[in-house]
């Protein structure tokens, strides 16, 4: 928050406000206190004819008789009907009188000022057979402050929405709207405008969101004023809206699963559901196949797996979106492709702890989705299990190498090929034995093989 005090005539203000300006540079011509030359007269410390105070503090204000000059009966008064001021007066304002016998000064001490203190103030006494008076006007003031003023606002794309800005303080104080350095509702525009109730701002779009100053100055007074500066945030509500709107096509072998994403824009944020499209509507998934749906990873959007067990999970689904504002639908096809079929391979380059696998890519003829790579999976021919076989993910390529293989060992290895939603069929298997330690020290490096591999492998003893 920023915040000006300005006493007298000020640059801040005169930057701000140039009308009040002007009308505070006829004000500020007041009248400074000029000691009565003839006879006797009073002086007043501080010695302002007026004084502005904020509600809640505690202040002095002595009156003395010159010394030299012969005065009696000193006393405050409050109101232009001169009301005495003692020590009965009220609980907030005290006189104290010094010396208490035949007093030559009196102190006004306020505690805790309020409203109901604002009066004019009048020191009396009697110099030299004269009455003699000194005044001075107390203005009270509560400080601009925003705690009722909601910090956060949201409107609703397309409508017209008034922020508001709802400052506390005595004066009054009047509102000013700012954004982005700009003032806001001042010439005529047509998309703003400025009224007791705030910031009207028509047809809301999502440009609109953002901070807003809600500036706040109060005239206190004559010559006094303050000001303060608050920015309100302003949301804007839009229904939701998928980024991506031509309709999905997702691919599934039949037995393996369909992975679905589901993402829209919105604000508030949306919520989703899945469901199957019938009767020409939206109609829920049931919970049993909704298990593998997470909303968690990622608030924003939605993943569905499903599995594919039969023929009949080969349908549209629908995603919902939806929020305050609005819901959209996202259609995504589930078409049943076939799994990649097995590549045949030969061994090539045996050795003792490695060996070298060619690849022959095996035709697809309508599979929609490339092959990105292979899977082998290897066992020891001897005592060795599938299920506790090592599994090796290669990229797509044709020449692979398997590595850290013991020497002297049969192994049997089999193949499939891989695309984006999962592994194919498995090739036969092919057994091969490699050489024994001193046979293999004997063999040529083969060079110039691209080496895809992208695990260790760890062969079982
Ligand atoms: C000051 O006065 C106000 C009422 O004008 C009262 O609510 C508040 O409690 C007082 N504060 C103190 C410190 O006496
Ligand atoms: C509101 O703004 C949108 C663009 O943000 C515009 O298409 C539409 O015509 C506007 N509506 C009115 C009533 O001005
Ligand atoms: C589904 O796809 C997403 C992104 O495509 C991926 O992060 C996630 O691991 C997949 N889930 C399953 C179970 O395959
Ligand atoms: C999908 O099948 C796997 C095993 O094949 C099972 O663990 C999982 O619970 C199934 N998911 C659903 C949603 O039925
Ligand atoms: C993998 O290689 C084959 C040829 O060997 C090619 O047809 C296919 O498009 C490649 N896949 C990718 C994802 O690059
Ligand atoms: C696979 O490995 C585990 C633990 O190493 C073993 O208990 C199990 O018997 C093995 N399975 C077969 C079929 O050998």
């Amino acid at each position: 928050m920023e915040r000006w005090i300005t006493h007298g005539i000020s640059g801040a203000l005169c930057f701000f406000l140039p009308l009040i300006c002007l009308s505070l540079v006829s004000a500020q011509t007041s009248t400074q206190q000029v000691a009565q030359r003839s006879g006797g007269y009073l002086e007043l410390q501080p010695s302002s004819e007026r004084r502005v105070e904020e509600q809640g503090r505690g202040f002095v204000v002595t009156c003395r008789i010159p010394a030299g000059l012969n005065g009696a009966n000193l006393r405050w008064t409050q109101g232009s009907d001169r009301r005495p001021i003692n020590e009965a007066n009220g609980r907030n304002i005290q006189v104290m009188k010094r010396p208490v016998d035949k007093p030559t000064s009196v102190q006004l001490v306020f505690n805790n000022v309020s409203k109901a203190d604002e009066n004019l103030y009048m020191c009396l006494a009697t110099i030299d057979g004269a009455e003699v008076q000194k005044e001075f006007q107390l203005t009270i003031y509560t400080g601009i402050n925003y705690d009722k003023v909601e910090l956060a606002q949201a409107a609703d794309v397309g409508k017209d929405f008034t922020m508001t800005c709802d400052v506390q303080g005595e004066p009054k104080p009047s509102v000013t709207w700012r954004r982005a350095g700009e003032s806001l509702g001042m010439y005529g525009h047509d998309k703003y405008t400025v009224s007791e109730k705030g910031l009207t701002i028509k047809n809301i779009s999502r440009t609109d969101e953002g901070l807003y100053d809600c500036d706040a100055t109060q005239i206190i007074g004559h010559d006094t004023s303050s000001f303060k500066r608050k920015a309100i945030s302003l949301v804007v509500n839009y229904p939701p809206e998928f980024t991506n709107t031509e309709p999905a096509i997702a691919y599934a072998f039949l037995g393996g699963e369909v992975n679905l994403t589901c993402q829209a824009d919105g604000e508030p944020s949306p919520s989703y559901d899945w469901g199957y499209d019938e009767n020409g509507g939206f109609s829920d998934m049931p919970l049993t196949e909704t298990k593998n749906r997470d909303d968690y990873v990622n608030p924003s959007r939605t993943t569905l797996v499903k599995n594919m067990t039969d023929q009949s999970q080969f349908r549209d689904i629908l995603c919902r979106a939806k929020n305050s504002l609005g819901e959209v639908v996202r259609r995504y096809t589930v078409k049943q492709i076939d799994k990649p079929v097995a590549p045949s391979f030969e061994f090539r380059q045996v050795g003792g702890h490695r060996l070298e696998l060619q690849l022959t890519p095996s035709q697809q003829t309508n599979n929609p989705l490339p092959t990105t790579g292979y899977r082998a999976i290897i066992r020891p021919s001897v005592g060795g299990a599938w299920e506790n076989a090592t599994v090796i993910d290669f990229m797509n390529g044709t020449r692979h190498v398997l590595d850290s293989l013991r020497h002297n060992t049969e192994y049997d290895i089999m193949i499939a090929a891989r695309n984006a939603i999962g592994v194919g069929d498995w090739s036969d298997v092919k057994s091969v034995k490699t050489l024994s330690v001193s046979a293999s020290t004997s063999l040529v490096p083969f060079t110039g093989v691209l080496i895809l591999m992208s695990g260790l492998l760890l062969v079982r003893a």
